[in-house]
């Protein structure tokens, strides 16, 4: 019985990871090519349905990160392993303060009168993502991957580490900017500059997927990879967007020199 319980947990977990792959191109192509922009924020539009306060959704949408991989820890067979809790430290720091601080900061900027929310729809895939993704790393890492005592001390480990911690900084301070900049605005929105700024249009998402990327290289994970690929498949068409409704809304003003998400390249 016991046999088969692990094997069917371990056939589920191997369709769900298939399932991330999957999504990647089905959720890069559409917004890429068909320059579709999940509606909330710049892409505001009617027509989604009920609306959800920002700093409300992003509670709501991003928790599962926390209490899923919280609720799963005790379930694993690495779960009193220090390598396996100090990988995992690394996801739940980033999610802590996605899903407990960032909402606090958002609330300090008044409400854009093109923004008033995000829609129940985009909250509600948000947090369908948010379930499979959670269960997906955090499994992986309290169940069935398997480092080795020394791994925190490999060249992995390390260029892995180091590139999740520059990546948050950079997410971290450029969003502080960004909201900074819409209460400078009353709401309202302005030209980034600065820093990063200065590069791409968008930092904060080049932070996002460079803590991903370090987070595949520290994990050496399918997983990883497949969270990785995810978010710059989400992230990079959301930059372009981004990028192009600078140009449109500050015609004279946005320098042209910026790229949108990889500095000189993209
Ligand atoms: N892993 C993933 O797949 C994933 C997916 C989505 C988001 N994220 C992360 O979640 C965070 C928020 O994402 P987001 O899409 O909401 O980012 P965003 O569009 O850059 O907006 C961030 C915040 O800054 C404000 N803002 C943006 N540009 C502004 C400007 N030029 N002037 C004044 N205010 C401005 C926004 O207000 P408005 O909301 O009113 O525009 C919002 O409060 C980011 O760190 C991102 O990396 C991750």
């Amino acid at each position: 019985m016991a046999l088969l319980l692990e094997w069917g947990d371990e056939a589920f977990y191997t369709y769900a990871l298939i399932s991330l792959f999957v999504f990647c191109p089905l959720t890069f192509l559409p917004l890429l090519v068909l320059r579709f922009h999940a509606p909330y924020g710049k892409h505001t539009r009617g027509g989604w349905g009920p609306l959800l306060p920002p700093s409300l959704a992003w509670f709501l949408m991003e928790s599962p990160t926390v209490w899923l991989t919280l609720l799963l820890l005790p379930f694993g067979r690495h779960r009193s392993d220090p390598v396996a809790l100090a990988l995992l430290s690394f996801y739940l720091f980033h999610y802590i303060h996605r899903t407990l601080i960032y909402p606090l900061v958002i609330r300090k900027a008044p409400a854009s009168s093109s923004s008033r929310g995000v829609p129940f729809a985009v909250a509600f895939a948000a947090f369908v993502f948010n379930l499979l993704n959670a269960y997906l790393q955090s499994r992986w890492i309290t169940h069935f991957g398997n480092y080795t005592p020394g791994w925190l001390r490999t060249p992995k480990f390390a260029a892995g580490a180091a590139v999740f911690a520059i990546g948050m900084a950079t997410n971290v301070w450029a969003d502080r900017r960004l909201v900074a900049l819409k209460r400078e605005a009353g709401g309202g929105y302005k030209v980034p500059k600065g820093g990063l700024f200065e590069l791409v249009s968008c930092p904060n998402y080049t932070g996002e997927i460079m803590e991903w990327l370090g987070w595949a290289i520290m994990t050496w994970s399918l997983a990883g990879l497949a969270f990785f690929l995810y978010t710059a498949a989400n992230l990079v068409p959301r930059a372009a967007g981004h990028h192009q409704w600078y140009l449109q809304k500050f015609p004279e003003e946005y320098p042209r020199s910026r790229k949108r998400v990889i500095p000189f390249i993209y």
